[in-house]
């Protein structure tokens, strides 16, 4: 199997596995019981905390467990907009993951002020146009750190000090970047990130939430004390040990899962380039996560490709994972200008820690094959686009 679908989940690392099984066959105890069998899982947690809170260059109080990166989303903007009712402005992007784009839409329905700021060809947000669109009222801006469909890395360090300058908070969904580039949330400027384990070889259904020490914010899960009462109900222990442990592997490895995946990446796509006429690349030619390429083959519908790949066992996405069952074209590359007929031709890889040299050369004898096939047969014109 190649597998090129990092972007909608990684493979577990099997050391995170290994850890979390021994966890769940010796430790049963919660959290909050004050006997020992409890204190220790605690003391687990807190100490997974503090590696968390690290590697975002945080204080270990300013990190929240959460279920996902959906519901730290969540949990950042609705929090922050109920928290501030005096000021009910709400700056987003148009590329944004559903988990924010919903949320706002929500919002919108309850009554906030939503302005979705566009992005250029390349993904790139409009710094004017935020600047324009930034008031007194704004509570809170939430613009991704990297795009899951194309990769582009925003510019936050700017985004929050003009956001700053209107006095309003920064929030920033860190899912795709976390692990993948530099996210230290004080450099950036930050006063909320998102961040999801299993973008990262952890397991799937746990998250966390970087809240800055003193930003107004309601609880998103009320109930008893945990997580300092902002988002109560007994603790995803083993998902807890999982997300820790996955960001300890990250530390620990520092830059070589950055150096290898760039390395494969680049030639995975020197090699397409190469080797298959007709296929414009989307996204930033320097401002990216480098592991992400997205490329349109025009003249084909993506999920031919998809499919045709899925046979000699090599899987890709047509899209973001969240909207593969959706008949529309992706609102990502909508927002970037593409016509909707080269939208449909579109396919992402995403490569990771566990991708090897094979692969990228499996792909690239694999791939002009299919495509050269699938043109062969395709009804639409090539030269039409
Ligand atoms: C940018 C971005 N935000 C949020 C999410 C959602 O994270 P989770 O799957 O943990 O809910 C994803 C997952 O695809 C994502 O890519």
């Amino acid at each position: 199997m190649v597998y090129l679908d990092n972007n909608a989940t990684t493979p577990i690392d099997p050391a995170v596995s290994e850890k979390m099984s021994e966890f769940l066959k010796s430790q049963f105890g919660n959290p909050s019981s004050l006997y020992p069998i409890g204190r220790e899982v605690k003391e687990k947690i807190t100490s997974y905390r503090e590696l968390v809170a690290k590697a975002l260059g945080a204080d270990r109080s300013e990190i929240f467990f959460t279920g996902s990166g959906t519901e730290s989303d969540n949990f950042a903007i609705k929090g922050v907009i109920e928290a501030n009712p005096e000021k009910n402005e709400f700056i987003t992007s148009a590329i944004e993951h559903p988990a924010v784009l919903e949320t706002a839409n929500y919002l919108e329905k309850m009554g906030t002020k939503v302005t979705y700021v566009p992005v250029d060809r390349q993904g790139m947000i409009d710094l004017d146009f935020l600047r324009n669109a930034l008031t007194s009222k704004t509570a809170l801006v939430s613009i991704m750190h990297a795009n899951n469909e194309v990769g582009t890395i925003q510019p936050i360090e700017k985004i929050c000090k003009l956001a700053k300058e209107y006095g309003a908070l920064v929030h920033t969904d860190a899912v795709q970047s976390f692990g993948k580039i530099d996210v230290k949330v004080k450099k950036l400027g930050l006063d909320l990130l998102s961040v999801s384990a299993h973008k990262i070889y952890g397991p799937k259904g746990i998250g966390a939430l970087y809240i800055r020490k003193g930003t107004k914010i309601n609880p998103f899960i009320h109930g008893g004390h945990q997580e300092r009462r902002l988002r109560a109900g007994t603790e995803n222990t083993a998902g807890i040990i999982g997300f820790g442990e996955a960001v300890r592997i990250m530390l620990e490895r520092g830059d070589k899962d950055k150096k290898h995946i760039e390395k494969l990446a680049s030639k995975l796509k020197e090699g397409i380039e190469k080797n298959i006429p007709k296929v414009p690349f989307n996204g930033h030619p320097t401002e990216r996560i480098k592991g992400t390429l997205n490329f349109s083959f025009l003249g084909l519908e993506a999920e031919a490709i998809l499919l045709s790949l899925a046979t000699k066992e090599i899987y890709v996405s047509t899209g973001s994972a969240c909207s593969e069952d959706s008949e529309d074209v992706s609102h990502v590359l909508r927002a970037l200008g593409l016509k909707p007929e080269v939208a449909r031709s579109t396919i992402r890889m995403s490569l990771g820690r566990f991708n090897t040299e094979q692969d990228v050369d499996f792909v690239l004898k694999e791939l002009p094959v299919i495509i050269a096939k699938l043109r062969e047969i395709s009804a639409l014109d090539i030269d039409e686009y």
